[in-house]
């Protein structure tokens, strides 16, 4: 028995190196630093999937295929109607990735090549159609028609929040929204990976195995902690911004309440996607002109938990999650959509 499978694992990753003492994560052999700085996120799916980086005509060939298949298979849109209104984004996510095996029922055999490539590619384009589907039928609203001339990262933001004008989205959230997705493409043999792999060595077909991932990605202490931060934070806000009694309250054994966005399985010195994102925090909330408290709070958070010996003897430290939350707030993404951001990250991993 290994509780936690804390000291086992499946398979070695071909995808993904890390090592949590050093703080190393590479993609198929490129530092993370690098491409957060030269890719983007199209790029960085095609060195996932491919194990290397693609050429110029390889690039525009994998990005008209994902684009080729914004619009989801006919009728399918009409299942955002018929859910409860209550159904949380990431049950929306996986219902509806799971009924796409429906949709292509005739192709689906994972061990034919020329359906697991199609089937990647459809399910690359109608991840942010039903991301933003979910969201947008929550208040009574259908997703515009997708623009394909525009960047996959634009005609996300498009679909989420156009008013139909086609105003075109700032430089600024692009790019922002490039570097979350990144940072969140692949981790190692992690709870929603592993799910994803378990399931499909059944054989099952890829959308029953991506469903299953999306589920597991789901719980606050995986994908889900990016909900729970903001949520800890708001918390924080409104109790005064007292910060002390926070990290008290983390530490009390007594209580269930822990530090959201801190600690990782994994990282015991610190996680280089959270140094990568507090930078990119500063820099699109400057150039977005927004001033948010909760930035303050989370920042003050840091410090005191840093400082504190219980944290420090633990080796917890902020984790991707703790910063990805500030971001997607600028970009005006609610909080209950963030682990369906995560999702569309993870998705080529
Ligand atoms: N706040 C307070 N105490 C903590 C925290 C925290 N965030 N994380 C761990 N601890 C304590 C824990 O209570 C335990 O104490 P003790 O040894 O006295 O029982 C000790 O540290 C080790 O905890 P653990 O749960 O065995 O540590 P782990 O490395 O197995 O767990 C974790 C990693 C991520 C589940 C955990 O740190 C946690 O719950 N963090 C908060 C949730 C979070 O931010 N999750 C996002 C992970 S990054 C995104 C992703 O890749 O999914």
């Amino acid at each position: 028995i290994d509780n936690g499978f804390a000291n086992t694992s499946a398979c070695d990753s071909a995808i993904t190196f890390l090592d949590g003492e050093l703080g190393i994560l590479r993609y198929r052999g490129i530092p993370i630093e690098e491409l957060a700085e030269k890719s983007n996120f199209l790029e960085t799916s095609f060195l996932l999937i491919h194990g290397r980086l693609p050429a110029q005509d390889e690039l525009e060939k994998f990005e008209r295929e994902i684009k080729a298949n914004y619009r989801l298979p006919q009728k399918m849109d009409r299942i955002f109607d018929v859910l409860p209104k209550a159904t949380h984004p990431m049950a929306i996510l996986s219902a509806v990735t799971s009924a796409l095996s429906g949709a292509y029922a005739d192709e689906l055999d994972p061990a034919n090549p020329d359906f697991v490539q199609k089937n990647i590619y459809r399910l690359m384009g109608h991840f942010p159609t039903i991301a933003a589907s979910a969201f947008r039928s929550a208040r009574g609203e259908s997703v515009p028609d997708p623009r394909n001339e525009i960047d996959y990262c634009a005609n996300f933001m498009h679909l989420m929040f156009s008013d139909r004008k086609n105003k075109d989205v700032p430089k600024e959230v692009v790019e922002a929204l490039h570097l979350l997705l990144i940072l969140h493409a692949d981790h190692e043999q992690n709870c929603s990976t592993s799910t994803v792999r378990l399931v499909g060595s059944s054989a099952a077909n890829l959308y029953s195995s991506v469903s299953a991932g999306v589920q597991a990605l789901w719980g606050p202490l995986h994908g889900g902690a990016n909900q729970a931060v903001m949520e800890m934070l708001e918390e924080i806000h409104r109790a005064g911004g007292n910060v002390n009694k926070a990290v008290a309250d983390a530490k009390d054994k007594n209580s269930s309440f822990r530090l959201m966005g801190f600690g990782h399985r994994v990282y015991k010195n610190f996680d280089p996607r959270a140094a990568i994102i507090k930078k990119a925090c500063d820099k699109v909330l400057a150039k977005l002109g927004i001033q948010d408290p909760l930035l303050d709070i989370a920042k003050r958070l840091e410090e005191a938990a840093l400082k504190d010996s219980y944290f420090v003897e633990k080796k917890l430290y902020p984790n991707v999650d703790f910063y990805s939350g500030i971001i997607y707030s600028a970009l005006k993404i609610p909080v209950n959509m963030f682990t369906v951001m995560f999702a569309l990250g993870r998705l080529p991993g």
